[in-house]
């Protein structure tokens, strides 16, 4: 017998080196500290005015109604698509439709896990099977992180590491005025985007920055879309959360649907159901409206192209994970479909987001009585969960070190960390380090 060699190194030795990921690592270094008075400003959840989770109150009513159904399939498979019901529902809220809508053809919809999950399958989807090849994907400058990785991961194929489509990105944020750059971003846009490249869009409540376009802006760039040929991929993680309003949050959507393009819409319901760790989400790809050909039935003639789309979706999920979960999407069903729950959770909605609207006002109404040096206005001007607050990444250091505020480096706070026993004490810190840190 042969003797047997001991391999040299790990089969492993060779990964590259991941850096860990920052609002999961700033909330675990949040929950190592033992000071009683930290404050958690890092992660992206709703908190109450203790500073606990909540789950919302309609949440807890579906919850009860379908543990009381007892259905025996409530544990069976999905379909590959998944709960088409439920899939239904999304798209209405998304896009506003009634029961008399034809428009839904336009559409073809899938179960995903999360927003996160329909990112990257949309991702996947443009990136593989767009002709001609999207050349590149624009995306805000700042962004929500994982926007870098999914498109970084996207399309890549077994043979190599290097992603199909480029990643660039437009000027999105203007510090000076705490809001969107608009000019650079049109400016970038219209001189550099190629025919078929892909947009990100926050559809409302930008994160990190929670600046968003005025509605004649998303007016402009949807113009700036159709007069390109770009394709918007819209991400949609916070409607009705960010303003109290579905409606008001779906604006920008709503209107580059009627404008007629073809886009993608990466559905959440973490935030505005509360549903974080049960992963409900929805990827809607819109296509072009079917052109009026008559069939010998009669009947307009359907161009075929949702449902190719929504094959090619299929099977992509099918080869990943075969079916998103489905116990949050049926919770988001049964509270969809009943116009009771649906009333409960728009008052759920209403109070979250107006509790987040005071804690900026009182975060604003705390440093202005500090005479804290700056202008603190867009505090009140950004909307949703999230504020650039303006701290340089050294003063961001020094706030956690001396009073244990915890915050992303770039200064990204999430506003609803903030409560009526700790505002007062945050804007204290955010005072001492713009006086003596630069
Ligand atoms: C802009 C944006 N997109 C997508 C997501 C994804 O959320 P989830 O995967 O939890 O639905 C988030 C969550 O923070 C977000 O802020």
């Amino acid at each position: 017998m042969g003797s047997i060699e001991e391999p040299q190194s790990s089969l492993f030795s060779n990964l590259p080196t991941i850096p860990p990921d920052e609002p999961f690592s700033v909330n675990a270094a949040y929950q190592e500290d033992t000071h009683p008075k930290k404050v958690n400003l890092g992660i992206g959840v709703y908190r109450t005015s203790e500073g606990n989770p909540w789950p919302l109150r309609v949440v807890e009513d579906a919850e009860k109604t379908i543990y009381e159904m007892k259905d025996h399939g409530r544990h069976e498979y999905l379909s590959i698509q998944g709960d088409q019901v439920f899939l239904r529902l999304a798209a209405d809220l998304v896009f506003n439709f009634d029961s008399t809508t034809k428009d839904r053809e336009r559409i073809a919809s899938i179960q995903t896990v999360s927003g996160t999950g329909a990112n990257r399958l949309g991702a996947e989807f443009l990136s593989r099977y767009i002709h001609p090849r999207p050349q590149n994907v624009w995306i805000p400058d700042p962004t929500w992180a994982n926007h870098h990785t999914i498109w970084q991961l996207a399309g890549t194929s077994s043979s190599s590491s290097t992603p199909s489509i480029k990643i660039k990105t437009y000027p999105y944020y203007d510090s000076n005025t705490g809001g969107f750059n608009y000019n650079q971003t049109m400016k970038k846009l219209s001189s550099e985007a190629k025919e078929n490249d892909i947009i990100i869009l926050h559809a409302c409540a930008h994160n990190p920055t929670g600046a968003d376009p005025s509605i004649e802006q998303w007016e402009n760039i949807a113009q700036l879309c159709k007069e390109r040929h770009l394709i918007p991929f819209f991400d949609l993680a916070y409607q009705g959360f960010a303003s109290g309003d579905v409606d008001k949050d779906g604006w920008a959507i709503r209107h580059f649907f009627q404008a007629g393009l073809e886009f993608c819409v990466a559905q959440s319901f973490s935030k505005n159901f509360g549903l974080y760790g049960q992963r409900v989400g929805a990827l809607h790809v819109v296509t072009k409206a079917p052109s009026a050909t008559i069939t010998s039935t009669g009947h307009d003639k359907d161009p075929g192209t949702t449902e190719d789309v929504l094959a090619t979706l299929c099977h992509l999920v099918r080869g990943e994970y075969s079916m998103a979960p489905r116990g949050g999407a049926e919770i988001v069903r049964t509270v969809l479909s009943n116009d009771g729950l649906r009333q409960k959770w728009v008052e759920d909605l209403r109070m979250m987001s107006s509790r987040i609207l005071g804690m900026r006002r009182a975060l604003f109404e705390e440093l202005v009585r500090l005479g804290t040096p700056g202008d603190w206005t867009h505090i009140l001007r950004q909307i949703g969960m999230f504020t650039y607050v303006g701290l340089s990444e050294n003063q961001v250091a020094a706030i956690r070190e001396r009073h244990h505020v915890y915050m992303l480096r770039s200064g990204r706070i999430s506003i609803s960390g903030l409560n009526e026993s700790n505002v007062r004490r945050v804007a204290m810190g955010i005072d001492d380090v713009v006086r003596t840190v630069s």
